[in-house]
């Protein structure tokens, strides 16, 4: 399989969970490189639901060694409770989680500011799940964040903390709420750290000796293309590079050791939170919610629906380099007469066949469309490409050749046997 990059190609929440569970079936190593307990991959074995937020999905077949790298931020109360979540279902984590030390933690002070920073935004607000990352990110890049080696590190960890609750309290104050206790946060955060503690390990050496020997790795992405830092709907995006190159920042494996970047998308668009989504439509937004689909594993918030944008995916196949497409939640269309397909934007007078990077113009984008006609059989339980019905295999084609890259997973449902190798 080669060293393998996994990235959502639209705004989230492609269906990446399952993909990752597919693919590691041929990986040795699966490696989340960046992001925080904002993600939610969601995996089906049989009727067992798996919902992760930290933890690699990789963990849920034996034998493979799961990584968080140095880019994710980690929230240590909320990873040890995933982790015994994860054992109380018999899930084996002994051996096969490793845990960057320093990848940076975050704490109770950085969801507080995030939601009031919400609250002032008002109608403004990104939307964000309230899970503390923008906070966690800024203090990073502005050199005070702490990391898992300082959490690991008694005297050391109450030292830090001290400092950084005494200016988050002033900063609390400053917004009109309640400071935190120093006590409470340290004491829950150094029992999460002595019980994290047996996974904490130098990660980049230990990809560095697993590339020498020629492991395969998967670097399982979470959010998605257009909520990258750089590369998103900036502000409406996250606040970590959700985008390929996040993979080799995110793990310290060099971007020349990186062989292939398969990119997953849905076959229609799906966004949580607010930001430009130009083929927004409540009708499918109604179907699917009406089907009870597109309700996030994170939050529970229904996600806005639209058409498949290829303008996006396009934009997605370029800053990311996919080479092949795994498309997923076919089957979320199989009752539709026509489907839409947007193939450029048009602003006043402008066209354009890219994604603009300014936000003004990209909200006020009105789609092109195409339209195709719908298949109207049920996919769930077609398992090769070939009984595919031929609309479908046409609407495939269409949207990955406007994407620009090979389709190789077709996805017709949750369950690992609902998979189409092309
Ligand atoms: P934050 O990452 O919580 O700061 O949220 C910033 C934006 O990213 C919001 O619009 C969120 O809804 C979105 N977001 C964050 N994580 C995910 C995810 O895993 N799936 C989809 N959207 C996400």
């Amino acid at each position: 399989m080669a060293n393998t990059i996994l990235v959502g190609a639209q705004w989230g929440d492609e269906g990446k969970g399952k993909i990752i569970d597919v693919l590691t079936e041929r990986a040795d190593i699966v490696v989340r490189t960046q992001g925080g307990n904002n993600a939610g991959h969601t995996v089906y074995i049989g009727p067992q639901k798996y919902v992760l937020h930290l933890v690699p999905s990789g963990i849920l077949r034996p034998g493979k060694t799961c990584v968080i790298g140095n880019g994710v931020v980690i929230d240590p109360v909320s990873l040890m409770g995933e982790i015994n979540g994860l054992i109380k279902l018999g899930v084996n984590i002994n051996g096969s989680l490793f845990v960057s030390e320093t990848a940076h933690v975050v704490f109770p002070y950085h969801r507080e500011l995030d939601e009031l920073r919400e609250l002032r935004k008002g109608k403004n607000k990104i939307g964000t799940t309230k899970r503390g990352i923008g906070p966690a990110y800024g203090d990073k890049a502005a050199r005070t964040g702490l990391r898992i080696i300082d959490l690991i590190h008694p005297e050391r960890f109450a030292a830090k903390l001290k400092v950084r609750i005494k200016d988050n309290n002033e900063v609390l104050r400053a917004f009109g709420a309640k400071g935190l206790s120093y006590k409470k946060v340290h004491d829950a955060y150094r029992a999460a750290g002595d019980a994290l503690k047996p996974y904490v390990r130098n990660t980049v050496t230990l990809l560095h000796e697993a590339t020498q020997r020629k492991a395969n790795i998967l670097f399982e992405g979470a959010q998605g293309t257009f909520l990258d830092i750089d590369h998103g709907t900036y502000p409406f995006v996250t606040s970590s590079n959700t985008t390929a190159g996040g993979a080799s920042t995110g793990s310290g494996v060099a971007p020349n050791r990186m062989d292939k970047v398969v990119g997953v998308m849905k076959a229609y668009t799906t966004r949580v939170g607010e930001g430009p989504l130009p083929t927004e439509n409540e009708e499918i937004a109604d179907m699917l919610h009406g089907m009870g689909r597109e309700f996030g594993s994170t939050t529970g918030r229904a996600r806005r629906c639209g058409w498949f944008d290829a303008v996006a995916t396009r934009h997605a196949t370029m800053v990311n380099g996919i080479d092949e497409l795994a498309v997923t939640n076919i089957d979320g269309l199989d009752s539709l007469e026509t489907i839409k397909v947007c193939t450029g934007y048009r602003c006043g007078d402008l066209k354009y066949d890219h994604v603009p990077n300014d936000i003004e113009s990209f909200s006020n984008c009105v789609p092109v469309y195409e339209e195709l006609p719908g298949w109207q059989t049920p996919t769930t339980g077609i398992t090769s490409w070939k009984k595919l019905p031929q609309k479908t295999r046409a609407y495939l084609k269409v949207i990955c050749d406007l994407t620009g890259a090979k389709l190789t997973i077709a996805s017709v449902g949750p369950a690992r046997e609902q998979t189409i190798f092309v």
